[in-house]
């Protein structure tokens, strides 16, 4: 709940003043203070509750205070109240909340109410002369006035206010993006250095390694078996050097008219070579549609498609769909890899592009960087949709003319 606001001060300060005059007059009733009572505490709920943030919510409120404002008039001498404006309250609510049908309906009914007290005048005794018909029509024409008036100046509010909001999304995701752009460049200078330097002493052990093996008595196993290991180590590391330098590494693009479709079959059958003899129920889909040939290049897309089906399936850890899909859409073809595994939590969203992030215990995190490095270098995007526990949607644009 938030604390009181300037405006609930005025309000309060306002039905105060019209309970305060109650009392000047020399016959009042206790109802038109606790009218006016109850009609302060809604006005001032409805701000901090949110009863209104929805239509129907707000409906339930306007009518509540019509009913009270009808009260409050039928108490204090119907037509010739002096509280015929606190229909205002209402009508100024509906033209804030709802529509321009809503807020004209509710006026009608406002006005209607008010009206309606003209059935309970006793016309024998009290005649309502030309003027007084003529300051009736009047105050239901200001009725609408202020309405239309106040439902337009809401509804332009709300328009700047979502565009304000929406111009806000995108300026914090630019932000992002130049964040992301510049760790990875002050990554790539460090990185790239560092593993360069590492790869020669890397290419001294394994060859010493080899030579050792060569030398060592066959008898000795367990010499034969430790120098094994140096090498697939020494290969495993040097793999891992390989795969960060290439991410470093500014990718100059061998762009080429190629099918995209033929790209992408080629990735899936790149996972099916990679994922064979692993555990699991996993059926692959693909549902590729119609595309030009266009101007990419071929090896990039096809790494980062394959990267993206590698994360799919490794996030069903027990078993599911994953469906690859490929579709033009004005003047982009659109990848679409879905899984049906475990989700992305929405604290991790805003990291699974950065270097280095991963929750796999034998993954390095730089799959989706280099994804995502690839598809701008395109001048394409790629977003995320996904929730914990049910599964995820990476969705790659890339421009089909550039
Ligand atoms: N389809 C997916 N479903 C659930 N989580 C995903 C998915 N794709 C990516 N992630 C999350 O994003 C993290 C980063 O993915 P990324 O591909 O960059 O690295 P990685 O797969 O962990 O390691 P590697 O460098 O071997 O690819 C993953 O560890 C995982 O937590
Ligand atoms: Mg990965």
């Amino acid at each position: 709940m938030r604390k009181i606001r300037g405006t609930d001060v005025v309000w309060l300060f306002f039905l105060g003043a019209l309970a305060a005059l109650v009392v000047t007059k020399p016959e009042h009733s206790v109802y038109e203070w606790l009218i006016l009572l109850a009609l302060g505490a809604i006005q001032v709920a409805e701000a901090h509750l949110e009863l209104s943030s929805d239509t129907i919510g707000a409906a339930l409120v306007i009518a509540l205070k019509l009913a009270l404002c009808y009260w409050l008039v039928a108490e204090t001498g119907g037509v010739e109240s002096s509280y015929y404006l606190i229909f205002w309250l209402p009508i100024v609510s509906a033209a804030s909340n709802l529509g321009l049908g809503g807020t004209l309906l509710n006026t009608l009914i406002s006005s209607a109410l008010y009206l309606s007290f003209l059935f309970l005048v006793d016309f024998e005794t009290n005649y309502i002369p030309p003027e007084g018909q003529r300051e009736l029509t009047v105050r239901v024409l200001f009725f609408f006035l202020s309405a239309i008036l106040v439902n337009r100046f809401a509804t332009e509010n709300r328009a700047k206010t979502e565009r304000l909001a929406q111009a806000n999304r995108e300026l914090r995701e630019a932000q992002a993006e130049v964040q992301r752009s510049e760790r990875l460049a002050a990554l790539g200078q460090l990185s790239a250095g560092l593993a360069h330097e590492i790869r020669n002493p890397l290419g001294v052990i394994s060859a010493s390694a080899e030579i050792l093996e060569k030398n060592v008595a066959k008898e000795n196993e367990v010499a034969r078996e430790v120098s094994g290991f140096i090498r697939s180590e020494v290969h495993r590391t040097n793999e891992l050097v390989t795969r960060f330098l290439n991410f470093t590494r500014p990718s100059s693009l061998q762009k080429e008219r190629a099918s995209l479709n033929d790209v992408v079959r080629g990735a899936v059958s790149q996972l099916m070579k990679q994922v064979k003899g692993r555990s699991g129920d996993i059926e692959i889909k693909q549902d590729l549609h119609e595309l030009p040939k266009f101007s990419f290049d071929a090896t990039l897309i096809e790494s980062a498609v394959l990267n993206l089906l590698l994360n799919g399936y490794e996030a069903m850890t027990s078993g599911g769909t994953l469906v690859i899909r490929t579709r033009r859409n004005g003047s982009m073809a659109e990848i679409e890899v879905v899984d049906s595994g475990v989700g992305i939590k929405e604290d991790q969203l805003e990291n699974i592009f950065n270097p280095f992030f991963t929750t796999k215990p034998t993954g390095v995190g730089l799959g989706l960087t280099m994804v995502s490095k690839f598809v701008d270098s395109h001048g394409g995007k790629i977003s995320v949709n996904s929730k914990a526990g049910d599964g995820a949607t990476f969705l790659v644009s890339l421009p089909l003319e550039t």
